[in-house]
């Protein structure tokens, strides 16, 4: 191998550890205190490694290496450095350091590539009210800086509208994007497989739903006369499993977040405002999800109030690039298998305009976004090593 896999997993550790939280989780939310610290840190490394550092205005650290031709556009590759609360070590971080490796691997061999390097390390990935692959959708021109629900929520996070124009990229400046990533799945795992090559990644829709009943005393309101928002909620969230059940695998629902209010053990629940995700492969079986939970809604109750605030649709990645992940696979001997994605990624916008290819490696036991999340650091090497490989044949 010529990656330097101590270097590889010291830096991991250095980084991956910013955010650790009492439970061994890690809690690295997108604009977080803890972010900032990682992303000062992973910056002075990427300078140490003789990168033209960068951080937009969203947070994204961009760090370029010349090439042979400067003038062409760069190859692109990288993940984020948020994580979800009391989530996992590797999910974002192991794109990032993979890249930190391979750059400090090609100063190593005093390689210079034809075409020059950009690592990335994108903020805001993870689902938040910007709606998940924040930093990317907006390099990528996927998010107008109009946008209404997000105009209401960039002041939460210190931004304005000319921030997300600033952060925007001229896409003609990016051959092509690569992102490795743990599965997040059993399907490597189960199959003794080191390397996934991404052929698709699901879409993913989100709805707000606000369920409004009639707040009143817990111990005097017969239960013939209340309007219990929470109770509406439960049927809701029941019939959406059946719905979801019915549509077939690879097809997911969640509701993840629930607020009550005023959420008091003697106060019967006045509100309740959740957030429904749907997620597959095919964009038509997200669309029967939704049009069927909504005519629930209308037949449940008038008191329901329903917007779609996330609409991000499935993509298929770049067949050339996949080619070029299989061939380097076939040229290091390293078995590989093309495989979907369940999970959303940066690499999953970027696709949509810039030829992109994603790289998987076995996650342990299938477990992500909590603190069971676990890969081999020799899963970890031999995905560093094709991200390298990669690179190179481009
Ligand atoms: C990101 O991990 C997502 O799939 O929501
Ligand atoms: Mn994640
Ligand atoms: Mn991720």
């Amino acid at each position: 191998m010529r990656i330097n896999k101590e270097r590889l997993k010291n830096s991991m550790l250095e980084i991956g550890n910013i955010g650790k939280d009492p439970t061994g989780g890690i809690t690295r939310l997108a604009f977080s205190p803890e972010y900032n610290i990682a992303a000062r840190r992973l910056s002075q490394m990427m300078e140490a490694a003789g990168l033209e550092v960068k951080q937009d205005r969203l947070g994204s650290v961009f760090g370029r290496r010349y090439g042979e031709d400067d003038t062409l556009p760069v190859i692109m590759f990288g993940s984020h450095l948020d994580t979800v609360k009391n989530g996992g070590f590797f999910d974002g971080l192991l794109g990032i350091m993979a890249g930190l490796e391979i750059i400090n691997t090609l100063n190593d061999l005093g390689r210079t590539t034809k075409y020059p390097l950009e690592l990335v390390a994108f903020n805001a990935e993870e689902g938040s009210e910007m709606g998940g692959t924040f930093a990317s959708r907006v390099m990528a021109g996927l998010i107008s800086p109009d946008d209404q629900y997000l105009q209401e929520h960039l002041p939460e996070y210190n931004l304005r509208p000319e921030d997300l124009a600033a952060a925007r990229r001229d896409l003609n400046e990016i051959k092509a994007f690569i992102e490795v990533h743990i599965e997040q799945g059993t399907v490597l795992e189960s199959e003794q497989i080191p390397i996934g090559i991404v052929n698709g990644i699901a879409g993913i829709t989100r709805y707000k739903v606000i369920i409004t009943g009639e707040a009143n005393h817990s111990g005097t309101t017969p239960m013939r006369l209340r309007k219990d928002a929470l109770i509406t909620a439960a049927k809701l969230i029941l019939k959406i499993e059946d719905i979801a059940v019915e549509l077939g695998e690879p097809f997911v629902a969640t509701i993840g977040t629930l607020e009550i209010k005023p959420g008091a053990v003697n106060v019967i629940p006045g509100e309740v405002e959740l957030i429904i995700e749907l997620r597959d492969l095919d964009q038509h079986k997200i669309e029967t999800a939704g049009e069927k939970i909504t005519s629930y809604i209308n037949q449940l109750s008038k008191d329901i109030q329903i917007e779609k605030i996330v609409n991000k649709t499935p993509v298929k990645t770049d067949p050339g690039m996949a080619n070029i992940i299989e061939t380097a696979c076939k040229k290091l001997e390293i078995p590989g298998r093309k495989i979907l994605s369940g999970a959303g990624h940066d690499a999953k916008e970027i696709a949509r305009k810039v030829p992109t290819g994603m790289i998987f490696v076995p996650s342990i036991a299938g477990k992500s976004h909590c603190p069971e999340e676990k890969t081999s650091w020799e899963d970890i090497y031999l995905g560093t090593e094709v991200l390298l490989e990669t690179i190179l044949s481009i």
